[in-house]
């Protein structure tokens, strides 16, 4: 039967890059998702505090944050697995395509340089991301933070003004980078390219690595009390 074995392989594999690619596109959802919810301090505390009891109210908080979780740890070992062959390569290109840049101003490997980047970017996240999932699970399951179990904007906005905003500006960073490219990468990898232009591919990574890193910068802003939240009105005004 050893016949069979490279057919074995190769399901496997493709199972493995299901589950990799699969669980980045469902983590890149929620991370639009999270992006929106959390502007709503843009409105204020009272904005930020309406979000979370409707959380609250359906009980979405607890299974959010287990779910999200388990896919940001299945994300990480799947997606990690293929790191130490591919890096090797990637870099044996790089370094080539330097070589030709120095000859004859040949543009380094654009894609190479991205991937390597979005490897990066991802340790990062790793490290931060467990980091900033335990706790707010501390908050959601126990009262350590505030007066109740549960997300409040004070426990926020002091977590956020004790000096959190700097962790959390790396992390905005690193998860606009890593959400726009891989999302890129994925839709040249199971050709979506072959509807859509790579320009229109790269336009549209863009357009999601700079909505995020735009609307997250300004509401850290406002988070780290920098600025005033500009949309209070809304909910009758500050805070
Ligand atoms: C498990 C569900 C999650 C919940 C309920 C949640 C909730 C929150 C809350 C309440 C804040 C405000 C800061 C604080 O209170 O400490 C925040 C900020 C942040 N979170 Fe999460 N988070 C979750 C998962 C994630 C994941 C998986 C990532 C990416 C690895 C992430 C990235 C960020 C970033 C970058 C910020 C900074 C502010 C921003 O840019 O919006 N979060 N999150």
């Amino acid at each position: 039967m050893k016949f069979l074995k490279p057919t074995n392989d190769a399901s496997r594999e493709l199972l493995y890059e299901l589950i990799s690619g699969g669980s980045g596109i469902l983590l890149g959802l929620f991370m639009f998702g999270h992006t929106a919810l959390m502007a709503s301090m843009l409105a204020g505390a009272r904005g930020f505090d309406w979000v979370a009891e409707q959380f609250g109210r359906f009980h979405l908080d607890e299974p959010v944050v287990i779910v999200i979780f388990l896919l940001f740890l299945v994300h990480a070992v799947f997606a990690s697995r293929k790191i130490p062959a591919k890096l090797e390569e990637r870099r044996r290109i790089l370094k080539l395509s330097r070589d030709l840049r120095a000859a004859n101003g040949f543009q380094p490997h654009l894609d190479s340089l991205l991937w390597i980047w979005q490897v990066r970017t991802g340790m990062v996240i790793l490290v931060l991301g467990s980091f900033h999932i335990i706790l707010i699970g501390l908050d959601v399951f126990t009262p350590l933070f505030g007066e109740r179990r549960g997300l409040e904007a004070q426990s926020t906005l002091e977590r956020e003004q004790a000096g959190l905003w700097l962790p959390y500006v790396v992390l905005t960073i690193c998860v606009a980078f890593h959400t726009a490219v891989g999302l890129y990468r994925l839709a040249v990898k199971w050709g979506v390219g072959a509807r859509l232009s790579r320009r229109s591919l790269k336009v549209a990574e863009h357009v999601i690595l700079w909505s995020m890193l735009g609307l997250g910068a300004l509401t850290l802003t406002v988070m780290a009390g920098w600025i005033s939240p500009p949309l209070a009105g809304l909910f009758g005004g500050a805070p």
